[in-house]
């Protein structure tokens, strides 16, 4: 993908709107990972230094459209983001566009960042959404007003649009569509930020013409949620390894006992297909930690790879770790997505603590590793391996949907180099 960036225009003396994804977890009104506040520092730096003034928008959670939501606001990451540009980070109104908005926006000089509300108080963000909830398909004709109105809003805020939110770029809400369209249209610079250029780079380039052998590890809960993955790996890796209780599935399918396990019977027919087309392409697990109650049960192991009734797996056993410890280490590109267990109970960790340990052991030898966000990034970060792999992306649906080959218009509407 050859995607213009920040890098390639001249932001001097301009306002910039810069789409981020600041949706960070919190408890109790506290930020508890900051990764993706620190992530977008790059390029607002860049920007900053640069001499432009930067209006940041970002969604945070999921509120109902309807207005201001106190649990919701930005405010503690205009905080943190002030403490760590080392500047006043100004918030915006809680309407998120109005006159206020443009009164705060009209004052801003070279240098100066403002944030706005979060982007889903206001209905028009995810608009685009409701489309498939009505009868034809279609936004109604006021939906599509209200739509319309909030981009035109946001995209009067400023010259130039970049895209740095690499986690929400599988949603075509209109901060991430409709408003690089309309700026577009009114000759603005439309181009990505050093995140999402990074990101690209390792989930689409490097994949798109990987250093072989080429594996990807999979495992999280459901089959049903990673068949187009697993369907497109299939096409590109040498081997594609899955564990995690995703695994159950697949085993049931080759008419293994899999005990009281999470299984999909839905799946278990498809899947046979699918494991027989693939061959040995497809590594299983060999062995499996197993309890007879998931709350406080002890763990114990298979003898081999059958698991008796009124147990269920909880992650996979040592001898295939060993397997497939030794297939990573002859891996050059890794992509790594879903842990192998319920690596957040101490006493079923240590499958997935090996598989990381394996992963950033071959990354060290030189195989580029690429982790996708969400639970596997969260492994790896609670194993202190981050640092260890090539590219940890902070995007779990978006590199879900990356990783799938799914098409993004969020990308697709920025400027071509
Ligand atoms: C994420 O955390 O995956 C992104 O911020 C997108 O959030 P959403 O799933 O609520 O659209």
């Amino acid at each position: 993908m050859a995607i213009k960036t920040i890098a390639d225009i001249d932001v001097a003396g301009k306002k910039l709107l810069m789409r981020v994804d600041f949706n960070v977890p919190l408890e109790d009104g506290e930020i508890t990972n900051d990764k993706r506040i620190k992530a977008a520092l790059p390029t607002i730096n860049h920007a900053l230094d640069n001499g432009a003034a930067v209006i940041l928008m970002s969604h945070l959670g999921r509120p109902k459209g309807e207005g201001f939501e106190p649990g919701l606001s930005l405010k503690p990451v205009a905080d943190r983001l002030g403490e760590l540009l080392n500047k006043s980070v100004m918030l915006g109104p809680a309407e998120v566009v109005g006159d206020q908005t443009e009164k705060v926006v009209s004052q801003m000089s070279p240098g100066d960042v403002v944030l706005l509300e979060n982007l889903r108080f206001h209905p028009g963000e995810t608009m685009p959404d409701k489309a498939k909830k009505n009868p034809d398909g279609k936004l109604t004709e006021q939906q599509q007003q209200i739509l319309n109105d909030f981009i035109q809003s946001l995209a009067s805020l400023a010259e130039d649009y970049v895209n740095d939110a690499f986690g929400t770029c599988h949603r075509k809400h209109a901060s991430m569509y409709g408003v690089p369209e309309a700026i577009k249209k009114k000759c603005g610079n439309v181009v990505a930020g050093f995140l999402v250029e990074k990101e690209i780079k390792y989930l689409h380039d490097a994949i798109a013409n990987p250093a072989r052998p080429f594996i990807a590890i999979l495992g999280g809960v459901k089959v049903s949620d990673k068949i187009k993955l697993i369907s497109s790996l299939l096409e590109k890796v040498d081997r594609l390894l899955i564990g995690g209780a995703m695994a159950y599935t697949l085993l049931k399918s080759k008419g293994v006992a899999v005990g009281n396990s999470i299984v999909e019977e839905e799946q278990v027919e498809p899947m046979k297909k699918l494991l027989d087309e693939a061959g040995e392409k497809i590594v299983l697990p060999e062995d499996n930690v197993i309890t007879d109650d998931f709350d406080n049960g002890k763990p114990s192991l298979t003898d081999g790879l059958g698991i008796p009734d009124g147990f269920e797996g909880m992650d996979i056993g040592p001898r295939t770790i060993e397997k497939f410890k030794a297939i990573i280490a002859e891996a050059k590109t890794i992509v790594w997505n879903g842990p192998m267990g319920v690596f957040e109970k101490p006493d079923y960790a240590a499958g997935t603590r090996a598989i990381a340990q394996a992963v950033a052991d071959a990354t060290q030898a030189g195989a580029i590793s690429i982790i996708g966000g969400g639970d596997s990034a969260a492994a790896v970060e609670q194993m202190g391996l981050a640092d260890k792999m090539t590219h940890v992306s902070t995007g779990g649906g978006a590199s879900l949907a990356f990783l799938e080959g799914k098409s993004m218009p969020a990308l697709e509407i920025l400027d071509q180099k």
